[in-house]
């Protein structure tokens, strides 16, 4: 990216459902351990979306709570992007739903696959209508129910997921220190096998054998992903610093997508930044895939840990292989 795009965030929103499920949910019913979950991923607790509870409530809600940080209302915003992998149905997106719930009429209200980089896929898209002129505010959710994608059985994949949404409000801004510095998408489709949720699309449609062999589920090849996203991760970074000429002391925070908390340490420790400078919700949430990078900027917005001036580096991989990375100026 050569030139820097005058674009800011106006609001930010979460929504995270009330339910609290613990480690202790699956030591009581399957082969693992507190110990087990905790050292090898971070994650302590995850949230679950009650019954009457869908993707689209989620992002309806952190879409309200960006709307209300921002000072604006549905009829100031002229597209809603939403990231989801699990959306409420195949089709019609779940931003759709969005706009409904939020009240909004007739804008163009649509959804990006990218898996865990689907927020800052979003983010881009309605990066690039405001740079083109084309709209002057976008509405960009990245939003999952995961835990209902989850094979209960599967100890290796079930322990790790949880639902939440998080979004932000963006706008353009005519303060020349102001804007995204670097951006940078990308995807290695011949590692699309190694996160799959099987069944129900053309491929493989809807059937008895698809219901009993459970091809409805999330399916992930969880080392693989894991070799792959240490070491990307760490490049992403790298080469976003190289190309802006910032040092890593620069960064006022670091947003990494929370899938496992080794990768987000090893890019810490590799950085040789504090723990403070580096977003973990993980923890707390675990990995809520679109959903991490938002929540972790609207939660850093909220506690005064990011201001206007500040420079924030946001990153993500997730499915197909897909990875995404943005440097801001709030
Ligand atoms: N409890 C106890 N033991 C377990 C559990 C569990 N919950 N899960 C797996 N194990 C066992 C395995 O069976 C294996 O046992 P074995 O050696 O006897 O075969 C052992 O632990 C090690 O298994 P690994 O899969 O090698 O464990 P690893 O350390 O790689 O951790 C994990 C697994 C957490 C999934 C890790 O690989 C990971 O984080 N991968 C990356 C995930 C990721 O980045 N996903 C991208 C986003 S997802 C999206 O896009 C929707």
């Amino acid at each position: 990216m050569a030139a820097r795009l005058p674009i800011r965030i106006l609001g930010t929103g979460t929504y995270l459902p009330e339910t609290v499920r613990d480690n202790q949910y699956f030591v009581d019913y399957l082969d693992t351990s507190n110990e087990w979950i905790l050292t090898r991923t971070g994650i302590r607790e995850r949230r679950c979306a009650a019954k009457d509870e869908f993707t689209s409530t989620l992002a309806a809600k952190a879409g309200q709570q960006a709307l209300d940080d921002a000072g604006l209302t549905i009829d100031d915003i002229d597209v809603i992007i939403c990231g989801t992998a699990t959306g409420d149905h195949g089709f019609p997106a779940t931003a759709t739903f969005v706009q409904a719930e939020l009240g909004g009429r007739d804008i163009p209200s649509f959804d990006v696959g990218a898996a865990c980089a689907g927020f800052l896929h979003a983010m881009m898209t309605g990066v690039g209508f405001l740079a083109s002129g084309i709209y002057q505010r976008a509405l960009v959710i990245g939003a999952e129910v995961l835990t209902r994608f989850a094979k209960n059985e599967d100890r290796s994949t079930v322990v790790l997921f949880g639902d939440g949404a998080g979004a932000a409000i963006i706008g353009k801004t005519d303060n020349p220190r102001q804007g995204i510095l670097y951006a940078d998408l990308g995807c290695d489709g011949s590692k699309a096998n190694l996160i799959t949720l099987p069944a129900g699309g053309s491929r493989l449609p809807a059937s008895e054998m698809t219901v009993a062999e459970r091809l409805h589920t999330l399916h992930m090849r969880g080392r693989e992903v894991y070799k792959f996203a240490v070491n990307k991760m760490q490049e992403l970074i790298d080469h976003a610093l190289a190309e802006t000429g910032l040092t890593p002391a620069d960064l006022k925070l670091v947003i990494p997508h929370q899938s496992n908390l080794r990768i987000i340490e090893s890019a810490r420790e590799k950085m040789g930044l504090p723990r403070e400078k580096v977003v973990v919700n993980i923890d707390r949430y675990g990995n809520t895939s679109a959903a991490s990078v938002p929540m972790g900027l609207d939660e850093a917005r909220r506690n005064g840990i990011l201001q206007e001036g500040d420079l924030v580096l946001m990153v993500a991989i997730g499915a197909g292989l897909c990875w995404a990375t943005m440097i801001m100026r709030l």
